[in-house]
């Protein structure tokens, strides 16, 4: 087991508002961490520190042994960090297919010569492929992603992130309006993820986080209330009064 990602003391303020304060802990190979905490707790300000869509104003972030503190997304990306697109961010009107195979290409740094474009095409099909079978997709492949069901389409954000093959992965509020029936179809993928790889989730479904995570971290106000086993957060009294109610 070793430390994929550390962060260390990380600050962020919008204005006069201190958003996140001193937030310091480690993701190891394989955890399954859940990032709770009541809504204005800044989550999802810590997960756009992590991968880089804001500064931090104080701290550090370590990836595999690099300080990534101040590299751009895509160089974290790079480093082996993926969250999560946002589907309506990128081309909804492209096939199923062709979007993972773009994602695919990026990875492998071949939007530029397309000789070699071309040249390692059906590879990357073929992957693509695999990677729609993975998540029961495959007969979804020629249709674009726009005219997908609102749960396939986060089955397709989070298909796009493994593709880049990441060692740790965040994903904010996965199951957020996902009707009942899809959900147990991301349940199956979070479940299917490859074991080796780091998960941090945003989620408020306790059920989901219980059956989900081996460690959970406690947000409160900005800052790490708690920070440990599933039985440790359930058992912890602050917990209980800040936020799991009893
Ligand atoms: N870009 C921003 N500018 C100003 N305030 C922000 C910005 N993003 C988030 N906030 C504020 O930071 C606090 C934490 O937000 P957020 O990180 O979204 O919390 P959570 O994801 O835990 O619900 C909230 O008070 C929110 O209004
Ligand atoms: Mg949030």
């Amino acid at each position: 087991m070793s430390v994929l990602l550390e962060l260390k003391s990380l600050d962020k303020r919008f204005g006069g508002l201190h958003v996140t304060r001193g937030v310091s802990f480690a993701l190891n190979t394989g955890d399954r961490m859940a990032l709770i905490g009541p809504n204005g707790a800044g989550k999802t300000t810590l997960v756009n520190q992590i991968s880089g869509v804001l500064t931090s104003d104080t701290g550090d972030i370590w990836l595999r042994g690099e300080n990534v503190t101040r590299l751009s997304q895509a160089k974290r990306v790079r480093a082996g960090l993926a969250r999560t697109f946002q589907i309506t961010t990128l081309a909804p009107h492209f096939a199923v297919q062709r979007q993972i195979e773009l994602a695919l290409f990026e990875r492998e740094g071949l939007t530029g010569g397309m000789w070699r474009s071309l040249d390692a095409y059906p590879a990357l099909q073929a992957e693509a492929q695999g990677i729609l079978s993975r998540f029961g997709l495959r007969s979804h492949a020629a249709t674009a992603t726009e005219d997908l069901a609102y749960g396939e389409q986060r089955l397709i954000e989070m298909a796009l992130a493994l593709a880049l093959r990441p060692k740790v992965l965040l994903l904010d509020e996965p199951m957020a309006g996902v009707p009942k029936g899809d959900g147990e179809r991301l349940l199956a993928a979070l479940d299917a993820l490859p074991r080796d790889l780091a998960v941090l989730i945003i989620e408020h479904d306790m059920d989901l986080v219980f059956r989900f995570a081996n460690r959970i971290v406690v947000l409160a106000e900005g800052a790490v209330l708690a920070d440990g086993s599933p039985e440790d957060i359930r058992r912890d009294p602050r917990v209980r009064a800040a936020y799991l109610g009893n």
